[in-house]
């Protein structure tokens, strides 16, 4: 019997190789989160700086506890509201997880997604997966199987293809490891989702001219290869462009309505900005979207893709 792609995958994460895969969010590529050697091939295909801890995605929470050296109540909350889902816990890690995943830190960065491909990858693999998202360091995320081969190629062993992705951005991160729970990258699970299940957490700023409060969360990030500026009430600069609206249209060589749902917005983001990418304008300009938690984790991404 010929085996299945998930199972072919899965045999390559035992031998070290790398598998992108789909999850939720984006497309990752993974290897091995317990092998140093498979996980430093995450960095060299990625052209990523070593400094950059990477997320392990488990499927279980017993998987999860595995990699921690505790599993505080708060978390236990967090993950029974919002796993397999969209949101990665920081917490201390314990002697399993190698250093090179979380670039010498003390913590790692853990989630369960919801994408049966990615599930049943890591259980068949048996191996939690370390998996930044699949793209060159510092360009857009992919969130189709076509974005992650355009970016990596055949630096990657196998392309798991699960369509588009759902959610559209990356996951926010949460750290639990402080005295106080910090909210690291807003998505779309918001401020005030978590609050709801464990109280008032703090908010790292996430302007563009923040320090960056963990190695890898570089302000240029997430970035169209096209100049990308946010603009306010249809200004638009001059030469050929496209303009990204919800509210107020303008006159642009191309112009594209978004969503005015932030869910659908931020599921239709990247595709749209690699496709425009591909079709060489001057400059690619987004209607600032609305302000409130919703839109926080969208925004932030179009600051860091708009920083020169
Ligand atoms: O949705 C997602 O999170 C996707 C999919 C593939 O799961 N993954 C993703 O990974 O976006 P990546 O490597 O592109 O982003 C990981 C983020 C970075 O901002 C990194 O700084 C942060 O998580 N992070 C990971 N481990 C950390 C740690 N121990 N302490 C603080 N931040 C951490
Ligand atoms: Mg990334």
């Amino acid at each position: 019997m010929k085996e299945s792609p998930i199972t072919a995958a899965a045999r390559l994460i035992r031998e070290g190789q790398l598998v992108a895969f789909p999850t939720e969010t984006v497309y990752g590529v993974g290897a091995n989160a317990l092998d140093s050697a498979a996980v430093e091939r995450i960095y060299e295909a990625k052209g990523r700086p070593s400094a950059s801890p990477l997320i392990v995605h488990v499927s279980s929470i017993e998987m999860a506890r595995e990699l921690l050296r505790e599993w505080p109540g708060a978390a236990d909350r967090l993950v029974q509201v919002f796993w397999p889902g969209p949101l990665t816990l920081v917490l201390p890690k314990s002697d399993r997880v190698p250093r090179r995943v979380t670039a010498g830190l003390d913590t790692v960065g853990i989630r369960m997604p919801n994408h049966s491909i990615a599930l049943e990858l890591i259980r068949e693999s048996g191996v939690p997966i370390a998996a930044p998202s699949a793209n060159r360091f510092s360009e857009l995320s992919p969130t189709t199987a076509a974005h992650v081969r355009a970016a990596l190629g055949d630096r990657v062993s196998m392309v798991l293809d699960g369509g588009p992705t759902q959610v559209g951005i990356e996951s926010p991160v949460l750290s639990l490891a402080g005295p106080v729970a910090e909210l690291l990258r807003p998505g779309m699970i918001s401020q005030m989702q978590i609050e709801e299940v464990i109280g008032p957490i703090r908010v790292h700023a996430t302007a563009p001219q923040a320090a960056h409060p963990s190695p890898g969360m570089h302000r240029k990030h997430y970035s169209p290869a096209t100049r990308l500026l946010v603009v306010d009430g249809g200004i638009l600069p001059q030469g050929r462009g496209a303009y990204l609206w919800i509210h107020e249209p303008a006159p642009a060589v191309r112009a594209i309505q978004m969503p005015a749902d932030p869910h659908a917005y931020a599921a239709r983001l990247y595709d749209v900005l690699h496709q425009l990418d591909s079709e060489g304008y001057d400059w690619i300009a987004v209607e600032r979207p609305p302000s409130g938690m919703m839109w926080a984790g969208i925004l932030d991404r179009l600051e860091r893709a708009s920083e020169p």
